[in-house]
């Protein structure tokens, strides 16, 4: 262990998540190195948000187009007002959902010191804090913001297990800390909470259910024009993409394809598959959804064929992913 953690230019970047670990990752990231780092979503690629060359080196360790602005990561809720200006509305889905897998998208306060590039030079920023003991150990050891988009190169499928890191971003990182399966499986939800009203710009871990029952008001969707536009990538068309093409809404196995199955009337096949949830359970689903298109796609099969997933709950993430897996790619 502390060979590897003196050579970092060796390839063996996958290092335990321990005390040591994390002291080790915290020095590197004020130094301005990238660290990949497990939360409870997917695992993220971390940067030191406040220094605008550790961000740039973010952007292009991902391969990302420049105007796609990251999340900043942070301790607490009062380190998430020292950076956004909070709303009414985005304190009461903070004492809700924090930490947790709950992103807003709040005006840039003006005493933050988050450099520009993290929101890609938008008014605006992303925060939220995360709910795992590794990502609140490494922000309480580094002491700054975490600028940490999925540690997966960009456009690819998001990283659920530090290997899934290693085989995208080998070479970019100092150090992927290794805390095991990341137990969401699913981006954060993103919402636009600068408003009187909530704007869900991307759906994710927590269920637009949860939120409208905790706020007591319906949760407007951004326009897909809206989602669109360079502001709010991530909602690209094609994203998420493995190498093998994807067939949508499947009842049937063709020759050559992969299955990925979804609940008991799985149809029987014989070639590679992986069952997201055989009793039908979208939790089990999310949590299993990245790993196995990436199980399947290194079977080099030409096509995955996907079973239906039910648009309720975190059907809706599930299927957003999805789509974009299938979209054509541009
Ligand atoms: O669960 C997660 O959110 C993971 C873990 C690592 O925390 N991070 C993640 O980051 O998924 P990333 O960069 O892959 O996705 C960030 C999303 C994108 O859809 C981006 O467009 C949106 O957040 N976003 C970030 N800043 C924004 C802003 N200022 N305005 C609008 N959308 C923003
Ligand atoms: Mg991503």
């Amino acid at each position: 262990m502390a060979q590897q953690l003196s050579a970092p230019e060796s390839n063996m970047a996958i290092v335990k998540a321990t005390d040591d670990a994390i002291r080790t990752a915290a020095q590197r990231l004020r130094a301005g190195d990238l660290v990949a780092f497990p939360t409870e979503t997917v695992y993220g690629l971390g940067a030191d948000a406040t220094n605008g060359r550790a961000v740039a080196a973010v952007f292009a360790a991902k391969g990302r187009p420049s105007f796609n602005p990251l999340i900043v990561h942070v301790a607490d809720h009062a380190h998430a007002a020292a950076i956004a200006r909070m709303t009414p509305l985005a304190l009461r889905l903070a004492k809700a959902f924090w930490p947790g897998p709950l992103t807003l998208v709040l005006e840039r306060a003006a005493s933050a010191e988050v450099c520009d590039l993290v929101s890609a030079g938008l008014p605006t920023v992303a925060v939220r804090v995360p709910d795992h003991p590794v990502a609140q150990a490494l922000l309480a050891a580094t002491g700054r913001p975490l600028a940490a988009p999925s540690a997966n190169r960009s456009g690819r499928v998001s990283p659920t297990l530090a290997a899934h890191v290693e085989a995208d971003l080998d070479g970019a990182v100092s150090m992927i800390l290794d805390a095991g399966a990341t137990p969401r499986g699913l981006e954060s939800t993103v919402i636009d909470a600068r408003g009187d009203a909530p704007v869900l710009l991307r759906p994710g871990a927590v269920t637009a259910e949860a939120i409208e029952e905790v706020l007591m008001m319906p949760l407007a969707v951004a326009s897909d024009a809206a989602a669109d536009r360079p502001s709010a990538p991530g909602q690209l068309a094609s994203h998420y993409a493995p190498n093998a093409k994807v067939r949508l809404h499947a009842t049937d196995v063709r020759p050559g394809e992969a299955l990925l199955a979804f609940g008991p009337d799985a149809p029987p096949s014989s070639g590679p598959r992986v069952d997201l949830s055989p009793e039908g359970d979208l939790t089990e689903a999310a949590a299993n959804l990245f790993g196995a298109l990436r199980r399947l796609d290194q079977t080099g099969c030409e096509t995955i064929a996907v079973m239906p997933v039910p648009m309720q709950g975190l059907g809706v993430a599930i299927n957003d992913r999805l789509k974009r897996a299938a979209a054509p790619r541009g």
